[in-house]
């Protein structure tokens, strides 16, 4: 076990290019060559909540709103199926419209199409969970941001951390496979912090965790903020693949908006997974998280085609199962 002092040695000190090699090397052995990919699609970008970070924060006025009908989201999702992806991941705000009859239609439609589906829609309640889990849904995926409870409070002001928490135990319970992370770079976030970001998820045993630079947004509070760099987000993530050495690690679409090598950086210090957009049309420049996000202006065969490349170029291939944490098969529907 690798406690708290190596793990701030770990982020601060030492040259960055042999940890990545560290990573790198208990990625291959543990995890292999395989990069599993996943279609996300962005599906509403309504929600209630304020964060001070997120560019769809319900306090951004310029935000243009939309909401995918049940239709186009079950379109997308069988689109992607057909382009071979074997995981679908649907994300949206904080949006209730998605209630649990429509959510669980949609879990069971899409669960046809032979994939594993991933939820990753924020805050609901233990009857919620239980009703998308026997619907067929497979995976959940939520961010805890930070471990700092005052700093949570502070940048998500509508929220409690201790719900949070919670809601990530409730989704283990049910036998999701459980997927969390961070951000880094936060204003205020210490590298202590980030330690124990890392010792909560080893704690909790996730089996995927992602993790990002936060980058500042011009419509919202932290506009004039700071912003995390690559080099720690990558630090971080490598120290979390030595820690946990067989879960699933995300190279994550922030850290390629701010490197166009990002992602295959990430693939090379610890990762093992990517997560191509497969949203149609004008909605991904509209599910603005924060500024500069890639593939704004791309259509999900462009994605995949380009994420392809990059993976082979590196002499890596591409999964060709479902990728669940240690082989865990998707609920049969
Ligand atoms: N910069 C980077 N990441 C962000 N997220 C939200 N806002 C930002 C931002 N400004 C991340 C959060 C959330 C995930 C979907 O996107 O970690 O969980
Ligand atoms: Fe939507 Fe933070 S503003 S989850």
């Amino acid at each position: 076990m690798i406690n708290k002092k190596e793990i701030l040695n770990l982020l601060t000190a030492g040259d960055e290019k042999s940890l990545f090699k560290m990573a790198d090397d208990v990625r291959r052995q543990y995890v292999g060559d395989e990069v599993h990919l996943r279609g996300l699609i962005e599906f509403s970008n309504i929600c209630r909540n304020n964060c001070l970070y997120c560019g769809i924060r319900k306090g951004n006025a310029k935000a243009v709103r939309y909401r995918m009908s049940e239709e186009e989201l079950i379109k997308t999702a069988q689109n992607a199926a057909n382009m071979g992806f074997k995981t679908i991941v649907m994300q949206s705000g904080e949006d209730l419209y998605y209630d649990t009859s429509r959510m669980c239609r949609i879990i069971e439609t899409i669960k046809k199409f032979d994939v594993a589906v991933t939820l990753s829609i924020g805050e609901r309640t233990y009857a919620e969970y239980k009703a998308f889990r026997n619907a067929g849904a497979d995976r959940y995926l939520m961010r805890i941001e930070t471990t700092d409870k005052d700093l949570y409070h502070k940048l998500d002001p509508l929220m409690s951390w201790d719900r949070r928490y919670e809601c990530l135990m409730m989704i283990k319970e049910l036998g999701y496979e459980l997927g969390s992370g961070i951000m880094v770079g936060l204003p205020g976030q210490t590298i202590e912090s980030i330690a124990d970001d890392l010792l909560f998820l080893q704690k909790i045993g996730i089996d995927m965790a992602g993790i990002g630079p936060f980058i500042p947004h011009q419509e919202t509070p932290l506009k004039n903020e700071k912003g995390g760099t690559l080099s720690l987000a990558l630090r971080t993530m490598s120290v979390m693949r030595l820690m946990m050495k067989d879960i699933n690690i995300p190279a994550t679409t922030a850290m390629e908006s701010l490197h166009p090598m990002g992602r295959i950086m990430a693939l090379q210090a610890g990762a093992n997974v990517v997560m191509p957009n497969v949203t149609e049309g004008e909605y991904r420049k509209f599910y603005e998280l924060y500024p500069g996000k890639i593939c704004v202006d791309e259509k999900p065969l462009q994605c995949r085609t380009c994420i392809g490349m990059k993976i082979e170029s590196i002499g890596r291939k591409i999964g060709q199962g479902y990728g669940g944490h240690n082989g865990k098969m998707p609920i049969k529907k």
